[in-house]
């Protein structure tokens, strides 16, 4: 028997569609053109959640990373792993125009520029303006770009917003042996093809109704520039931002001007620095990023939390949220190792 679904976005518009018996919510939402975001399809990333106001509904796999017992309680769900049982709606919180042209496809692009911004980071242009649609993403998501020249694949967070232009940017951490650092150092030069594949990824920006707190380590920063591209180009954010920027030493530093662009840009955005092995000269904050948390006012307010960055800064800071016992906020991160630097 065939069901009636609704999904609720949270620009307020809303998706019918019929579900037909014993089918994966997913698949019946794509089936009708509504292309929610996903990356795994296997229960395990998230990228594909929403939570479930009225209905009847199983889930066939969840990952315990995913959702916690209570999550799962207040209805939190996998659309790539329900199936309704009645009619039934489900609430996402992203605005509906990100469904509609945000399936994963392969991308023919020419590289714009390539320009070194600190002793270890590059700055990636691609121009994808001979792809004839729109290359839609959300913020904080990534893309898989093919090494030219060889066959292999590494992900790397988008640096910038989706716009009409397909103009994309990428941060890439310059690794003494990486094959896409020895491209990027030896081969790479303007006009050069290069094969991507994108919109993927469950760490994306969501609505933002309490205020934001956002931690980079490293290139992790390359989905936060996206992110606060989109907050500054759409403008009204009525929540304070704070962004704690990570680095080994002070010279990894980089798109500074950019950082500080966005305080004239984004009202109540204010953006620290930190640096774990400071030279003598270095003035600013050292240390682990948690050091320089306040605690009390994290204590004091929800808040929204997203992490990207190597995987023992991201667990850093998960520890020192529960070691501090700090409660009310959501959490959302990506961890990325430096071979697949970015993404
Ligand atoms: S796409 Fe559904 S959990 Fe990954």
């Amino acid at each position: 028997m065939n069901h009636k679904v609704a999904f609720n976005f949270a620009d307020g518009k809303t998706s019918f569609f019929e579900v037909k018996a014993n089918e994966l919510l997913l698949d019946a939402a794509l089936r009708h053109g509504v292309n929610i975001p996903l990356d795994c399809r296997e229960g395990v990333c998230g990228t594909c959640q929403g939570r479930c106001e009225s209905g009847q509904y199983t889930q066939d796999y969840v990952d315990d990373e995913v959702f916690s017992e209570t999550d799962l309680a207040q209805g939190k769900m996998l659309s790539c792993q329900t199936r309704v049982q009645s009619a039934a709606s489900f609430y996402f919180d992203f605005d509906s125009s990100l469904c509609n042209a945000g399936a994963t496809r392969r991308i023919q692009a020419v590289i714009a520029k390539v320009e070194q911004i600190s002793d270890t980071t590059a700055i990636l242009h691609v121009d994808a303006s001979s792809s004839e649609r729109l290359l839609d993403f959300l913020p904080g998501q990534y893309a898989r770009l093919k090494v030219p020249g060889t066959d292999a694949w590494r992900s790397y967070s988008f640096a910038n917003r989706p716009n009409p232009h397909n103009q994309l940017q990428f941060l890439i951490r310059l690794l003494p042996d990486g094959l896409m650092s020895h491209f990027i150092r030896e081969r790479c030069e303007p006009g050069q093809a290069l094969e991507l594949e994108a919109p993927l990824g469950s760490f994306y920006l969501r609505q933002v109704n309490q205020p934001l707190l956002m931690v980079a380590g490293g290139t992790g920063l390359s989905a936060f520039l996206g992110m606060l591209d989109e907050i500054a180009d759409k403008g009204g954010c009525q929540q304070p931002i704070k962004l704690f920027y990570g680095v080994s030493r002070h010279t990894d530093l980089c798109e500074l001007n950019r950082l500080a662009d966005y305080r004239s840009r984004i009202e109540g955005f204010e953006y620290h620095l930190v640096v774990s092995q400071p030279s003598p000269q270095w003035p600013g904050k050292t240390g682990r990023i948690p050091e320089h948390f306040d605690r009390q006012a994290m204590n004091a307010n929800p808040f929204d939390i997203y992490l990207c960055g190597p995987p023992p800064m991201v667990e850093a800071v998960k520890t020192w949220l529960t070691e501090q016992r700090i409660d009310g906020f959501h959490l959302y991160y990506e961890k990325f190792i430096d071979s697949n630097s970015g993404g």
